[in-house]
């Protein structure tokens, strides 16, 4: 059981601005709000650039919760400029801490202001998109912000980093890449933990068989985690390593569809099928 100070505990039970603000200056989203573990912050600026009014919704644990609860405190009152220097450690300590495993709660909560910051100033679509090479398929987490978490914590294990950023924290299969960014950072070798085996199959499928499994991993685990938000996904075809798919219920007027597609769809047929599939939606 981790231990949560009393800070965590009452920005847990008692969150602090939750709700949405109809004519906000910047949005910011951050994760799938369909799989899970998404934050989208929101603020309004008053007549001297300041934050008057700041609101989020999350889907995510009780640290995640506490985490936007407390970004959403700090910020009332801030300029912008003074806002876009608060790191994730700011938000950890104004908790009096997190536990280490949920480090990556507030990480989420930087990444939502800087989008949110992005579309107030560039007029983006306010979404953190995936911007370099991936090196954990399964969470979608790319080379830059792996860099980024070891810099700005001073990380030196694969298990800290997967703290930090979920990398390496479902099948595994990254963690050798995890360990050679940190030595390359670190500028020494870092410590590698035990991996899992990786659930993927090492043969060669026939296309038969390739369908067969993504379609039994669509329906075991990738269907049961949209259903939660009113989605579904349904598979159309198989073109090679293409896999077309078309998004039914919620998802289908979901803002964040395309990132559930790159972040929980695609990692999860790559890890139980191949690594060389793509997905594509059906147009
Ligand atoms: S945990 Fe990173 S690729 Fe699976």
């Amino acid at each position: 059981m981790w231990d949560y100070t009393d800070k965590v505990m009452d920005h847990f039970r008692h969150p602090r601005n939750v709700g949405f603000i109809k004519d906000a200056d910047g949005v910011g989203e951050v994760g799938s709000m369909a799989c899970g573990d998404a934050l989208r912050l929101m603020f309004k600026l008053d007549e001297q650039g300041r934050i008057e009014d700041v609101k989020f919704q999350t889907f995510g644990c009780g640290s995640a919760i506490a985490s936007a609860s407390a970004l959403t405190e700090m910020l009332r009152g801030k300029t912008l400029e003074e806002a876009e220097k608060l790191t994730n450690q700011d938000i950890a300590e104004f908790l009096g801490g997190l536990p280490e495993q949920k480090m990556h709660c507030s990480v989420l909560g930087r990444e939502a202001l800087e989008a949110a910051i992005e579309n107030y100033r560039n007029g983006t679509i306010g979404q953190v998109q995936l911007e370099g090479r991936v090196v954990c398929i399964c969470f979608g987490v790319t080379e830059e912000k792996i860099e980024r978490a070891i810099r700005e914590n001073g990380l030196s294990t694969v298990d800290q980093v997967t703290n930090y950023t979920k990398a390496g924290g479902g099948c595994g299969g990254c963690k050798d890449e995890i360990a050679q960014i940190l030595e390359r950072i670190n500028g020494h070798l870092a410590v590698k933990e035990s991996q899992p085996e990786v659930s993927k199959p090492k043969r060669k499928l026939t296309n038969i068989q390739k369908i067969q499994l993504i379609q039994e991993t669509i329906d075991r685990e990738i269907r049961p985690e949209l259903k939660k938000d009113g989605g579904d996904v349904e598979l159309v075809d198989v073109d090679g390593d293409k896999v077309i798919l078309s998004l039914r219920g919620s998802c289908v007027e979901c803002r964040v569809a395309q990132f559930t597609l790159k972040t929980l769809v695609e990692p999860k047929l790559k890890s139980f099928v191949s690594e060389d599939l793509v997905v594509v939606e059906a147009k």
